[in-house]
């Protein structure tokens, strides 16, 4: 039996382009009058109060395991992706997972997290250092916010610095990540399932090699592990592995992103960054509250049990699609939520969830996108400017991520 629907049923679907391109108004009305919203066209609540956000990242009625989806369909067995849906940290019941976050932290050890400050800081100034000096239009995902993290997800794993390897890892990574967006049409379904063969087979071979001659990286340090815990299997490193890629690569391109496309929106906030660089974590973090690719950030749930909230029956199967996006911009805990300023309290910000489930990236990525802002803010000229244009964002579902960042870099600067 299909959920009530709402009284707003009428309102456009979540998937409406002009909703996607620009959400906020429409957000605020649902949050105001319709906060556990029915959207039929994709068969979802849709949860947009902070508090209720908040909560329902760590409610035990509510599960992430995508087999709950009345729409789930098994991949074959034998296949990498059939592991990864039974296996992965995301599909783990409460136990499970407990022992899962468990071992990934040891690859995120202080000693580990300090060789990745300065993995990550080479990689930026790698990408960074033919930016100084660009004149004309230059596009910054391409040339920065895109290549950087999934080179520090490559390069802190273990897979070896050679220029064609880190390129052919970084395709693979994409793909495998938009498969798994939940509206992938079916040239990326099939173009991803064969990335994560492509990328398992080329994970399980490094993984024989760490066995055999431990190295300073994540691979090596999941699998030789904490003191007394069990072995992992191949397998096992694998599914990790290639979680930490769909996790942790996208994500804080699109932050990246995100923080230098909205300085550059906002010459102010700017300016007052680049006059006190000690601003810079907290505009990374109010770049994420106001406004991480639109509805970019949604969190899928399933009900285990039925649940009563705001005149809403949510029941056992039901999906439902938490809004961070929303949740950040509530009146009740950021105050004039739709303006922009990096000087603002940003410590409630829900964009790194909440919970047991809080991102195990969330200092790596935030490392990553400050060092990203630090180094446009040297090499973009005081008067660099956005190109925006309608065809530098593509839809996919009720998703909008970006396929450019154009700025203008003026013309040649004379010295002296
Ligand atoms: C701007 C960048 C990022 C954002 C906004 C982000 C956001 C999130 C959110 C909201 C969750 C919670 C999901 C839920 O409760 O359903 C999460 C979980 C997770 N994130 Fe991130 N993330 C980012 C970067 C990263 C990076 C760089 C990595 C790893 C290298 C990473 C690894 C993970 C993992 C492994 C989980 C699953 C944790 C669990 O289920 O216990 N993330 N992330």
């Amino acid at each position: 039996m299909s959920p009530v629907p709402s009284m707003s049923s009428t309102l456009p679907s979540l998937v409406d382009p002009q909703f996607v391109a620009d959400p906020f108004a429409q957000l605020a009305w649902l949050r105001e009058h319709d906060p556990v919203h029915w959207d039929e066209a994709l068969g979802t609540w849709f949860i947009t109060r902070y508090e209720d956000v908040r909560r329902f990242f760590s409610d035990p009625r509510l599960s992430t395991d995508r087999r709950l989806a009345r729409s789930y369909r098994p991949a074959p067995p034998e296949s990498w992706l059939f592991h990864f849906e039974q296996s992965s940290i995301i599909s783990a019941d409460p136990e499970g997972h407990r022992r899962w976050r468990h071992r990934l932290s040891a690859g995120f050890t202080p000693r580990a997290v300090r060789r990745m400050d300065q993995q990550v800081r080479d990689i930026v100034e790698e990408f960074a250092a033919p930016l100084r000096g660009q004149t004309g239009e230059v596009d910054l995902l391409a040339a920065f916010t895109d290549p950087i993290p999934n080179t520090v997800i490559g390069r802190i794993t273990g897979i070896p610095p050679y220029p064609g390897d880190e390129a052919r890892f970084r395709s693979l990574a994409q793909q495998m990540m938009q498969r798994f967006t939940f509206f992938a049409d079916a040239a990326k379904i099939e173009r991803g399932n064969a990335a994560i063969e492509e990328l398992a087979e080329w994970v399980m071979k490094l993984a024989d090699e760490r066995r055999q001659t431990r190295a300073d990286d994540l691979l090596s340090d999941l699998i030789h592990g904490n003191a007394g815990d069990e072995a992992l299997t191949n397998r096992e490193i694998v599914v990790l592995v290639a979680g930490l890629v769909a996790a942790g690569s996208e994500t804080t391109t699109l932050g990246g992103t995100q923080v230098i496309r909205h300085l550059l929106k906002h010459p102010g906030e700017l300016a007052r960054v680049r006059a006190d660089r000690s601003l810079v974590r907290n505009a990374v973090r109010e770049a994420l509250r106001f406004d991480f690719g639109s509805l970019a950030a949604v969190n899928m749930r399933f009900a285990t049990e039925p649940i009563e909230l705001a005149g809403q029956t949510i029941r056992p199967g039901d999906m439902l699609m938490l809004s961070p996006a929303s949740a950040n911009r509530d009146p009740s805990v950021f105050p004039d939520p739709d303006r922009f300023d990096v000087g603002r309290d940003t410590r409630d910000v829900v964009s790194f969830g909440h919970g047991p489930r809080y991102c195990l990236g969330a200092n790596l990525a935030m490392q990553e996108m400050a060092c990203m802002l630090e180094a446009a803010l040297d090499f973009l000229p005081e008067d660099a400017r956005l190109v925006e244009h309608e065809a530098d964002w593509e839809q996919i579902g009720i998703m909008r991520r970006p396929l450019r960042l154009v700025v203008d870099f003026g013309p040649e600067r004379r010295c002296g």
